[in-house]
């Protein structure tokens, strides 16, 4: 096992990757948890839960919502939880976001802390303080920064994870090497094919690197006012895609990332050779491409981004492999890539 701290200035968070979720007794001294979980994750392995109150709430997007948060805090008062609760979140992204958001707002903050059950929320969703709900079709529009006192990755978890979900994670896995660093990007190159058959040891020290870049970028910038923009890199053109064409997030993000990196290119950049490696590199980790996308509705949903300011979006873009630069694009700009891009419809 090895440990990552944050040290924020919301809270100071220990992730511990290799950990196991049958040891999660050791970690709790407070005087009461309640788990929060979803169904599905409850079915598999809440044998292992330690001992306690839990609260299950529903999967998927949809779930993630002001109500359901409101259903937690129903609950904790018939519990009559005080102060002294810690909440435990569980699950993949969205039970660990909800989690994080209740916690910090019931009786103004009681601590918490996540054990991620996806490969998405272990490198991803439960590192970074981020917390909160969907508003009004928007994703995570209502929320707060706030670091949970742990996070155990255990990567045993994932071996009931359905492909797809695998593969999410591996998009977030390919995008920190890709902003942060040359030479995981070319262990990952090396490393691909073990990493999607779950080999222990080579998904382990992924699921530690990846999470040291993420680490050290929020240590940096925890509230996103400059350098954590970065983490944004195929997310802002995979959120107008996703949105616009329901695809799985990791699905999008990868698209999103060629669609970046052809920006970088246009730009001078990025050279025709990396931008294929960035490609080969996402293929080898079964993620698509391309997508035969309806250009004029993914442009009107990216306009409507909320990352828009004055007549550009702020895109992050490559400078080369491992390191990322956020620049303005002008919808102009956008579109004409767009046009030459081979995957739209023209
Ligand atoms: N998922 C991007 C971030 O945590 O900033």
């Amino acid at each position: 096992m090895k440990t990552i701290e944050i040290a924020g200035h919301t809270g100071h968070s220990q992730i511990l990757v290799g950990e196991r979720l049958k040891n999660l007794k050791a970690y709790l001294d407070w005087k009461r948890t309640v788990i929060i979980t979803d169904d599905n994750v409850a079915g598999f392995y809440q044998k292992d839960f330690p001992i306690a109150d839990v609260i299950c709430v529903g999967t998927g997007e949809k779930a993630k919502t002001l109500k359901t948060v409101e259903k937690i805090y129903h609950r904790l008062i018939e519990m009559e939880a005080d102060r002294s609760v810690f909440l435990l979140g569980i699950g993949g992204g969205i039970v660990c976001d909800m989690t994080g958001f209740a916690a910090s707002t019931y009786l103004r903050g009681v601590e918490f802390g996540y054990v991620p059950t996806t490969l998405l929320a272990q490198v991803d969703a439960s590192v970074g303080g981020k917390t909160g709900v969907n508003f009004k079709g928007y994703k995570n529009m209502v929320g707060v920064f706030s670091q949970p006192a742990f996070v155990v990755c255990d990567p045993g978890v994932l071996k009931t994870l359905p492909a797809q979900e695998l593969v999410s994670g591996f998009a977030e896995i390919v995008k920190h090497a890709a902003i942060a660093d040359a030479s995981y990007f070319a262990c990952l190159e090396e490393n691909a094919v073990s990493a999607l058959s779950l080999d222990a040891a080579v998904l382990q020290q992924i699921i530690y690197d990846s999470v040291k870049i993420k680490a050290a970028i929020v240590n940096r910038d925890e509230t996103e006012k400059g350098e954590r923009r970065k983490l944004n890199f195929g997310h802002t053109f995979g959120h107008a895609v996703e949105k616009t064409h329901g695809i799985a997030h990791g699905a999008a993000v990868s698209i999103g990332m060629v669609a970046a990196s052809l920006l970088s290119l246009n730009r001078g950049l990025l050279t025709e050779n990396e931008v294929d490696r960035l490609r080969r590199l996402l293929a080898r980790f079964k993620l698509p491409l391309r997508i035969d996308m309806d250009k004029e509705k993914v442009l009107d949903a990216l306009v409507r981004d909320k990352k828009r300011e004055g007549d550009g979006i702020h895109f992050v873009l490559l400078a080369g492999i491992g390191q990322a630069v956020v620049e303005k694009i002008s919808i102009d700009e956008l579109k004409t890539v767009l046009k030459n891009l081979a995957f739209t419809r023209s």
